[in-house]
């Protein structure tokens, strides 16, 4: 059943609504939600397609982004220089890789699927304003890991001592972005999915 859109304010700021200051989604946002267990998702009949693709796109992006802390961490213990140098390309490649993907990702969900849903659901107004300041939070976070990123070695000449230290401190820079963008993405995504998919599940 269609319920009203809010008449109240929606503050992103507070603690119950920051993304990197939430523990869940809050009660008061719940109330608005659509509810279909996520255990029951899989064998809802509309959940094929569409809604099913969205979550193999988010599961993506999550191994991409827990893969590169650890990446970056395994880098800083290497044992020696020829491991740090077969693992620096790949922490640039799947760096570059998931920025990229990331930004293209919100484009389409900010662009496109946010202001879809908020025209078929109105109910959902202050949840999708939750998301939509969560992707402000996370492009400063993915700025972050570029510039970051920029700065990492992806091979270094001279004397081992000095490209030991060249990687090490750009894996000293990486890592802080690279773990604040997986805390992000799996608060972000996990809650995203339980606002949007059983919203998508009634389409
Ligand atoms: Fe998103
Ligand atoms: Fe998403």
């Amino acid at each position: 059943m269609q319920k009203d859109p809010p008449q109240t304010v929606f503050i992103y700021d507070a603690p119950d609504n920051h993304v990197e200051m939430r523990s869940d989604i809050s009660a008061e946002l719940r109330r608005s939600l659509f509810e279909v267990s996520r255990e029951d998702w899989p064998s809802h009949p509309r959940f094929r397609g569409e809604a099913e693709f969205w979550t193999q796109i988010h599961a993506g992006l999550l191994n991409a982004s827990a893969a590169l802390p650890a990446w970056t961490r395994q880098l800083q213990e290497a044992a020696d220089l020829d491991a740090m140098q077969a693992l620096a390309p790949r922490i640039a490649g799947l760096g570059g890789q998931l920025v990229h993907h990331a930004h293209g990702h919100h484009h389409i969900e900010d662009h496109h699927f946010f202001p879809a849903f908020l025209q078929l659901f109105p109910q959902l107004a202050h949840p999708l304003e939750m998301l939509d300041g969560d992707h402000k939070v996370l492009a400063e976070v993915l700025d972050q890991l570029q510039a970051a990123l920029r700065a990492f070695p992806v091979a270094v000449a001279g004397p081992d001592r000095a490209r030991r230290e060249a990687w090490l401190a750009g894996a000293e820079r990486l890592l802080p972005a690279a773990e604040r963008l997986d805390a992000l993405f799996i608060r972000h995504i996990g809650d995203e999915e339980e606002i949007c998919i059983p919203a998508m599940l009634r389409l």
